[in-house]
């Protein structure tokens, strides 16, 4: 049997301690879902790919490393060679492997406005995601001081090629509608997240 969203949710768990890398791959998987039932894709193969593409980031914390190394081990542990791809594509300078499939540009528009997102979230008084709105996450982009390891070109260039990708799916769909979904899909899971306000 082909693995699934359990095993890719265990090897996260197996590989990954410390809690903000585990909370990064949720809010990506929480992106993952909510572009799969809008496009009406495969939402446990896109959910899967969100949770997954970072296991190994703990133990190969480089970029040399991450996420070449850590598909060797996803191929060891017997994983399809099609998510291995799809984990491979989200970082493809590094790895030579494009994305491919439309799960494979989602994974990488998703990636890391989330990063940006949870930042937005963390310098609200409330420490409440769900207190914030598309307006303050433009701002925060349009502030390259903030969050600046966030690369915004880079996310605009992923966004605009998974929008190409979808076709007609996503048409007329630009940055802004991509980024309030991400947002609304963290904001429901605003306590796995641990942005629900208890750390105000
Ligand atoms: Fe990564
Ligand atoms: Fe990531």
């Amino acid at each position: 049997m082909s693995k699934g969203y359990q095993d890719a949710l265990e090897i996260v768990h197996e590989f990954t301690k410390n809690p903000n890398f585990v909370k990064h791959m949720l809010a990506v998987e929480a992106g993952m879902r909510a572009y799969a039932q809008k496009l009406g894709e495969d939402e446990e193969l896109w959910a899967t790919a969100g949770i997954l593409h970072d296991f190994d980031w703990e133990i190969h914390p480089t970029l040399d490393e991450h996420p070449v190394k850590g598909a060797e081990l996803l191929r060891e542990r017997g994983w399809d060679e099609e998510m291995v791809r799809t984990v491979l594509s989200h970082y493809p300078s590094g790895t030579g492997v494009e994305p491919e499939r439309l799960v494979d540009f989602g994974l990488t528009a998703c990636d890391e406005i989330t990063g940006l997102i949870t930042a937005t979230a963390l310098v609200r008084p409330s420490k409440d995601i769900r207190d914030v709105r598309l307006k303050s996450v433009k701002k925060k982009w349009k502030d390259r001081s903030f969050a600046a390891g966030v690369d915004r070109e880079h996310v605009a260039a992923a966004v605009e090629a998974f929008i190409a990708a979808a076709g007609p799916a996503l048409e007329g769909w630009d940055l802004w509608q991509h980024v309030d979904l991400a947002l609304q899909a963290m904001q429901g899971i605003a306590t796995e997240l641990g942005l629900d306000g208890r750390l105000a």
